[in-house]
């Protein structure tokens, strides 16, 4: 599903450039469930913005299925996020002015669907991670696990193929964040690939295969003996 090879990402300012991926080689197969650990600053978010197309590498290539992402402009890239993939985030990123029903149905802006079709798929997404009952709460009104369940499913309610999950459990307590890894587990066992940034070996150990980066770099790749 997904090849990259010699990613490079640099970052120039003023004084001094930051190489912020230095050589990323990696292959994700569909159906994947991967994580990814590494310390702070090693490039995992900035690995996840690159899969998830919202940054361009400076250098390296990038395939998803059989096309070059860097051939594709950004409206094609737009489309292609809108409608292939599904992000998730430690802090949520809900909009405080939206209600949670509105909320998700935003991961369907790419989607040409009806009104009616829009709220049946609003309303399964909302079944799926046992929000419904706060559909006209906004974000401030729920807890922390209950925004991060709605926020997958804004991510999940267009059916992603790909789902790019930056530390979805990091602002999350231990059962809050067992939650979310249930919802991320059955989204797998149900066909989705999921690319997971975690700090927690428990849940990196939920994922079938964990690589590890440091300084940019992937160093190494665990597969889950099954
Ligand atoms: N927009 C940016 N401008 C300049 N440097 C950045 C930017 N984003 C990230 N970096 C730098 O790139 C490196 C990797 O960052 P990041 O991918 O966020 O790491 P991680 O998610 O592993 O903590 C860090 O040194 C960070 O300071
Ligand atoms: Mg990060």
């Amino acid at each position: 599903m997904i090849k990259l090879a010699a990613i490079q990402r640099h970052y120039a300012s003023d004084e001094v450039e930051t190489t912020a991926l230095a050589d990323i080689n990696l292959h994700v197969a569909a159906g994947e469930f991967l994580a990814i650990m590494g310390p702070s600053g090693c490039g995992k978010s900035t690995l996840l913005n690159i899969l998830g197309t919202v940054d361009r590498p400076s250098s390296g290539q990038y395939l998803f299925g059989d096309r070059d992402l860097a051939r594709l402009d950004e409206t094609a890239l737009a489309k292609m996020r809108g409608e292939t993939l599904g992000f998730v985030f430690q802090s949520f990123n809900l909009i405080d002015e939206l209600t949670i029903q509105e909320n998700i149905e935003l991961g369907l802006a790419y989607r040409k669907a009806g009104a009616g079709d829009r709220r049946s798929r609003v309303a399964a997404a909302m079944d799926r991670v046992g929000i419904s009952h706060r559909a006209r709460h906004f974000p401030h009104q729920l807890s922390g696990g209950q925004q991060q369940r709605a926020a997958i499913a804004r991510a999940i309610v267009g059916d992603p193929k790909l789902i790019l999950a930056d530390e979805p459990t990091g602002n999350l307590d231990t059962e809050n964040g067992a939650q979310v890894m249930d919802i991320l587990t059955s989204l797998n066992a149900e066909g989705a690939t999921i690319i997971m940034v975690t700090h927690s070996p428990a849940h990196a150990d939920i994922a079938r295969r964990r690589i590890d980066m440091l300084d940019g770099r992937i160093v190494s790749s665990v597969d889950r003996a099954l």
